[in-house]
């Protein structure tokens, strides 16, 4: 619960969230994640909330395309 809840809920949530938004979608295009070689694949995994394994990758980026 990032934003926390009831009473206590973050007045910015929406703000927070439109804002993460267009700035991943400013930044991912620019970039390519590929797995490191020999990780494992990812698996679901309970503790408490389920949630995801690790799946160590690496950060390329993409050359920008001369117009
Ligand atoms: C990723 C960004 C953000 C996260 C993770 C976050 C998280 C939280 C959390 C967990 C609380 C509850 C704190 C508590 O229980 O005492 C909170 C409260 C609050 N947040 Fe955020 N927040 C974020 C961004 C923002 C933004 C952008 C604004 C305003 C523009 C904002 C305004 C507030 C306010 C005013 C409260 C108090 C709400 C109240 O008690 O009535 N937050 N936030």
């Amino acid at each position: 619960m990032p934003f926390g809840a009831g009473t206590r809920l973050c007045a910015g949530e929406s703000m927070a969230n439109l804002t993460m938004a267009f700035a991943l979608a400013t930044v991912l295009p620019r970039f390519e994640l590929r797995p490191v070689p020999g990780s494992r694949p990812v698996r679901e995994v309970c503790k408490g909330i389920m949630g995801a394994s690790a799946l160590p990758m690496t950060v390329h980026p993409i050359p920008a395309v001369k117009a």
